[in-house]
């Protein structure tokens, strides 16, 4: 690690802990001795592949960067994200260098690669990369931080009946463990007749001076439904007027179906805290995520696991109280994965480089060809709205007379990959994505019209 990566880090955590003598980069790995490193011997990185070369301007080319078969046509990516090449070979380049050297690479690449990591999220987010945390996955992400949010007494959380287990477990374990009142607003009956004025009216109906905690979802994995998000944030704010940071009510979405299916930034949403795994429609390493949160309100989480950013660190080795908490102090501690979670940078940079507008328009432009087609299919109803505003890229629907996971499977015997959503009222559920084609979408719905 060289002096300058180093002061990097510790100038990027938190300001609070300035001044504190620190021998060590996050956790303990310590060394400065130079690292091995597999960069520029021109090798192709083990365990990985070659792909053509990628030219982000080019759909083709963007596909050829995933391994995915190409027998089977991929609109169930979203369940769990593959590797296109770049993150392949950042994965690939890591894990060799951790191999080969274990101690002088995580020393000489720790503070860099962390650093890469935050900037690169932040960019995509439109964000500052000391509000970005990192986790292994959507659940953990909302487990870690609905564990940790402060809500004082007589204060309650407000849900609503479509979100995923992850969200409901996550305050049904701190509401047995604390007592904390948890309500469920719905939305919409019919999702497909969905509307933002409906689905605003409905949410702020619950909202009561009670209400600290709102906890939604961007895309709703059961119907496809998107919630206006940016609505609902302004309708809370007019709500929260007058109150201080402790006594708001904190707007805090699972981002998970929308982060890379939606061209939109934190900006653009204005909510408080945004929590996705970055393993489906980012297409990033298995086992990542993020917690993004906006910088007055980290101040109101408590981390449940202690942080290894050095400015933590150092406060435990010099017997100071805690700094407020950032996205940094968040990340939960422990060595991790690093294979992983370093190649993160490569999966924002690789959306970056396509153009987040670019990968949401076509994610937009096959679902809404397939729900025009869907719809045109005598027996199919479709689930998600049609209005691309309301929906992203999930697409669920009924196919009269048929269970939908044997829908499923007559669609795999077909070359389509699909699934059936996880909830009580089953749908079938497909995902375009920057893995799919316009042509794949018109193969999918001429399965179905053959029955
Ligand atoms: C809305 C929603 N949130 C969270 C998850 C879980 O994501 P993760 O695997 O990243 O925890 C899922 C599905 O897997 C989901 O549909």
């Amino acid at each position: 690690m060289t002096e300058l990566s180093r002061r990097a880090f510790l100038t990027r955590s938190s300001a609070a802990a300035g001044g504190l003598a620190l021998g060590v980069g996050a956790g303990c790995s310590g060394s400065d001795d130079g690292a091995a490193s597999r960069d520029g011997d021109g090798a192709e990185a083990p365990g990985t592949t070659a792909a053509p070369p990628f030219d982000p301007g080019d759909w083709a080319s963007v596909r050829a960067q995933f391994p995915l078969r190409s027998d089977t046509a991929q609109f169930a990516a979203y369940v769990l994200a593959a590797h296109p090449a770049p993150v392949a070979e950042a994965i690939a380049r890591h894990r060799a260098g951790l191999d080969e050297h274990t101690h002088g690479y995580l020393g000489a690449t720790e503070a860099d690669a962390e650093i890469g990591v935050h900037d690169a999220a932040a960019e995509y987010l439109g964000a500052s990369p000391a509000e970005v945390g990192l986790t292994d996955s959507t659940t953990m992400g909302l487990g870690l931080l609905y564990a940790g949010l402060r809500v004082p007494a007589g204060r309650e959380v407000l849900t609503t009946e479509h979100d995923f287990y992850s969200t409901h477990q996550a305050w049904q374990l701190r509401a047995a463990r604390e007592g904390i009142a948890v309500r469920r607003a719905r939305l919409y009956d019919d999702p497909a007749a969905a509307s933002t004025e409906a689905m605003v009216g409905r949410l702020m109906d619950q909202v009561t001076p009670a209400t600290r905690v709102v906890a939604i979802t961007w895309v709703h994995s059961s119907t496809g439904v998107r919630l206006p998000v940016r609505a609902i944030a302004d309708a809370l704010a007019a709500a929260n007027a007058g109150r201080g940071p402790d006594e708001r009510a904190l707007l805090c979405v699972d981002g998970v179906h929308g982060l890379g299916a939606v061209d939109a930034g934190v900006g653009d949403l204005r909510c408080d805290f945004l929590v996705a795994g970055t393993h489906k429609w980012l297409f990033a390493p298995r086992g990542t995520g993020i917690v993004w949160g906006r910088a007055d309100a980290w101040g109101q989480v408590d981390p449940a696991i202690p942080a290894f950013e050095p400015n933590s660190f150092g406060e435990w080795r010099n017997g100071l109280p805690p700094a407020p908490t950032d996205g940094w102090r968040f990340t939960p501690g422990g060595y991790h994965s690093f294979e992983h979670r370093w190649a993160l940078a490569e999966a924002f940079r690789f959306h970056l480089d396509i153009g987040r507008d670019r990968v949401a328009a076509r994610t937009t432009d096959q679902a809404t060809a397939l729900k025009a087609g869907l719809a045109d299919i005598p027996g199919v109803r479709v689930v998600t709205p049609a209005a691309e505003d309301l929906s992203a890229g999930i697409v669920c629907f009924d196919v009269e007379g048929a269970e939908p996971a044997a829908v499923v499977d007559r669609l795999a015997a077909a070359g389509f990959d699909t699934s059936v959503t996880p909830y009580t009222d089953a749908h079938v559920r497909a995902g375009p994505s920057i893995v799919t084609t316009p042509e794949e979408v018109d193969g999918l719905l001429a399965a179905l019209r053959a029955g």
